[in-house]
């Protein structure tokens, strides 16, 4: 089966807003005749007004890099799926580890999360991954498993559609290493299968699987021609124009 592939750009805590604009400006100007892909790019809150100034209802989407899941309220210092909504993001990024780590958010706080995302009609891109520890010692199975189970309790079977999967090994993470394409395509059938296992097949053809962890314009092509692997999302080298330009044009 067919799926669209999906480039993805996180930009982290990184860029001034006019640093923002041009960036998302150059993407615009270099993607626009664009159809057979979807791009996403993710820039940290202050910015998506900037990003969403040039990128607003056109075939890039925005999304926030994390939200809270409660409607509105007495929580300070967070963001709503209605806020981010309402400054013209289409998707948000969920459970990243280094949300997961370094704001020690858990199982329980990533599915609520999901499922409030969701249910105000953003787009939602789970990343799950394991850690170097735990790769080292064979776990990255369970704790793909676990993580995708855990987020997907009690979600509704009527919002896939609006769902992409982020495999990130953390330990490839911003560090120059990358998991080889075969490795990767095997931890990504993992997740193929988990889904088929807990949504059914046709969810599980049908969604999206990225690949995440230092991807760069040398290493995507190798990794997008495995079956299972249906885009990236992009940290560092998706900062600079010219390479997540070339990123997106991965196969021309
Ligand atoms: P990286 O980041 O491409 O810099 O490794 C990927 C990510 O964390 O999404």
């Amino acid at each position: 089966m067919k799926r669209v592939p999906v480039i993805a750009a996180n930009w982290k805590m990184n860029l001034s807003i006019k640093e923002a604009e041009n960036l998302a400006k150059e993407l615009w100007e270099n993607a626009k005749d664009i159809d057979d892909r979807e791009i996403i790019v993710f820039p940290s809150f202050l910015q998506i007004p900037a990003a969403a100034g040039i990128l607003k209802n056109t075939n890039i989407g925005i999304g926030g890099q994390n939200l809270y899941f409660e409607e509105n309220g007495a929580f300070t210092g967070e963001i709503s799926a209605f806020q981010l909504k309402d400054a013209g993001c289409t998707h948000v990024l969920i459970g990243h580890s280094e949300r997961r780590h370094y704001f020690k958010e858990d199982y329980e706080t990533v599915n609520k999360k999901i499922k409030r995302a969701l249910s105000s009609d953003l787009k939602v891109m789970l990343c799950v991954g394991e850690s170097l520890e735990e790769h080292e010692n064979g776990l990255t199975e369970m704790v793909v498993v676990d993580e995708l189970e855990s987020a997907f309790k009690n979600v509704n079977m009527n919002y896939l559609e609006n769902m992409y999967i982020a495999y990130e090994p953390i330990w490839a993470i911003g560090t120059g290493k990358t998991a080889t394409p075969k490795d990767a395509s095997h931890v990504h059938n993992i997740i193929r299968k988990t889904l088929n296992r807990i949504f059914g097949q046709k969810a599980a053809l049908e969604m999206r699987i990225l690949y995440g962890g230092s991807v760069k314009p040398d290493n995507i092509v190798s990794l997008m021609k495995q079956d299972d692997i249906d885009g990236a999302l992009v940290g560092g080298a998706s900062l600079e124009a010219k390479s997540f330009i070339s990123l997106i044009h991965f196969d021309k």
